[in-house]
């Protein structure tokens, strides 16, 4: 039996890294078609730098403040990538905005995750603002990047009640139970090509069912 090709990902990091951990344990499945190669954080500070490290996969640090401009960072993250031989990145509460150039570099490669139902409630404090709404239906979605924040190609998306005593932090952590079960079933539809960046969007393969996209409440 041939082994499984798996696609070297990249994962771009700020912060805590659970959703990089959670890409992590899936790649560690034989059967999962990614393997992660390196991890980057812009913020040396980033507590998911060590827990990447702890988990056998190179980290590394690239301090966006060290560089004069976006395009100089970008660019030595882009380099980054390539020498690890990353194909496919994936961002993981990676907290800067990027340039159209690195965006274009790396479109239909490059996807993220964010604590919403998109297109409802774009950028930051997701929560909270999902509470003030008054939205019973929160969730998270995956998409591939685009040169909007935000705004890229749906690939997947995963649905939370809203309870009526919810706080923003309560609320936080059931979205964020999600993000960990829908971020690696989406990757691994993007490393399979089961979904590909069209004109039109992210699209399946005709005749595919997209339940492997979709996550509900139970
Ligand atoms: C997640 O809620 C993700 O959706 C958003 O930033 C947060 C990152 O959390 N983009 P973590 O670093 O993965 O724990």
């Amino acid at each position: 039996m041939t082994a499984l090709a798996k696609k070297p990902v990249g994962i771009m990091i700020s912060g805590r890294g659970s959703n990089m951990q959670a890409l992590i344990a899936a790649a560690q499945d034989p059967n999962y078609p990614a393997r992660i190669v390196q991890v980057i954080s812009n913020r040396p500070a980033a507590p998911g730098l060590e827990l990447a490290r702890a988990a056998g996969i190179p980290a590394q640090a690239i301090d966006h403040k060290a560089y004069p401009d976006r395009e100089s960072f970008e660019s030595d993250v882009s380099a980054a990538m390539h020498r690890a031989g990353v194909e496919i990145i994936a961002q993981a509460g990676f907290m800067r905005i990027l340039t159209a150039g690195f965006v274009q570099e790396w479109a239909g490669r490059m996807i993220n995750i964010h604590p919403s139902l998109l297109p409802l409630f774009p950028g930051l404090h997701t929560h909270r603002r999902a509470l003030d709404a008054g939205v019973k239906i929160h969730g998270c979605s995956v998409h591939f990047v685009s040169e909007g924040v935000d705004q890229g190609a749906l690939i997947g998306q995963a649905a939370v009640a809203v309870h009526p005593a919810d706080t923003a932090d309560a609320l936080a952590a059931r979205v964020l139970q999600a993000e960990h079960k829908l971020y690696p079933r989406c990757l691994a539809l993007v490393c399979r090509s089961d979904v590909v960046l069209t004109a039109d969007g992210a699209r399946l393969p005709p005749g595919t069912e997209n339940d492997a996209m979709l996550i509900n409440p139970n």
